[in-house]
């Protein structure tokens, strides 16, 4: 699953993370790395528990709260708290790694909680005018897509993917970033579910509560039924 949702945050949402990323205490990405992806790992993090942080993670949560697509392309059971990071000086790059398969909530409400990464999300911060290089490029699927988006955009990527962030060779690159478990775990099916729906959205413009689209719109939900896990 690769899917980019435009305008995730924008206009006054947008433009507060940016004006709170101005003022952010980076310290060192490796704070949430396994080890291997540590070893690739080179650029900077917001640290967890920083009352900027959670500021940042509100705006940012509530932005994919709006997100119908958002919710209809990732099913989201539980989202692993956004972070924050920052390429560009010496901390410029993060080379190919995997995203770790379980991850433990280590702060906050849900501490404790442990999220499977079904999904991972990237949410462009600034404009990508701002910096030269800094691509999401993700390995193993057609194309070999390389992924720069502009500010308050997102894109959702299976977890399962092997990935990097190619270096920043000209200015920085701000981002959040997460993790989340779908009440669907099978990749296929999700997509099969997001591509229904979306379909159903279009048919219900056109033809409002017509008999047929009420009935596929049962359709969808016994399927969701069928295979959500809650
Ligand atoms: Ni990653």
């Amino acid at each position: 699953m690769l899917i980019v949702i435009p305008k995730v945050l924008s206009g006054e949402p947008l433009q507060q993370a940016q004006a709170l990323l101005r003022e952010a205490p980076w310290g060192d990405g490796r704070a949430t790395a396994g080890d291997q992806s540590a070893q690739v790992k080179n650029n900077r993090q917001l640290p967890q528990d920083h009352e900027v942080t959670a500021a940042l993670r509100q705006i940012v949560l509530e932005g994919l709260s709006r997100s119908l697509i958002f919710f209809s392309a990732a099913l989201p059971r539980r989202i692993f708290p956004p972070l924050f990071n920052h390429y560009g000086g010496r901390s410029n790059a993060f080379g190919n790694h995997i995203d770790s398969a379980v991850r433990t909530i280590t702060f906050g409400e849900a501490m404790g909680q442990q999220v499977r990464t079904d999904l991972s999300g990237t949410l462009f911060l600034n404009d990508p005018d701002d910096y030269d290089g800094g691509e999401l490029t993700i390995e193993g699927m057609h194309g070999e897509p390389r992924i720069k988006l502009p500010a308050g955009d997102l894109v959702l990527y299976s977890a399962t993917s092997v990935h990097r962030v190619e270096p920043v060779t000209r200015g920085e690159r701000l981002a959040s970033f997460f993790w989340l478990q779908s009440m669907v775990r099978d990749d296929g099916r999700r997509q099969l579910l997001h591509d229904m729906d979306m379909n159903l959205m279009t048919l219900r413009r056109q033809h409002g509560d017509a008999e047929s689209v009420v009935a596929l719109t049962g359709t969808y939900h016994n399927l969701l039924r069928m295979w959500a896990e809650v």
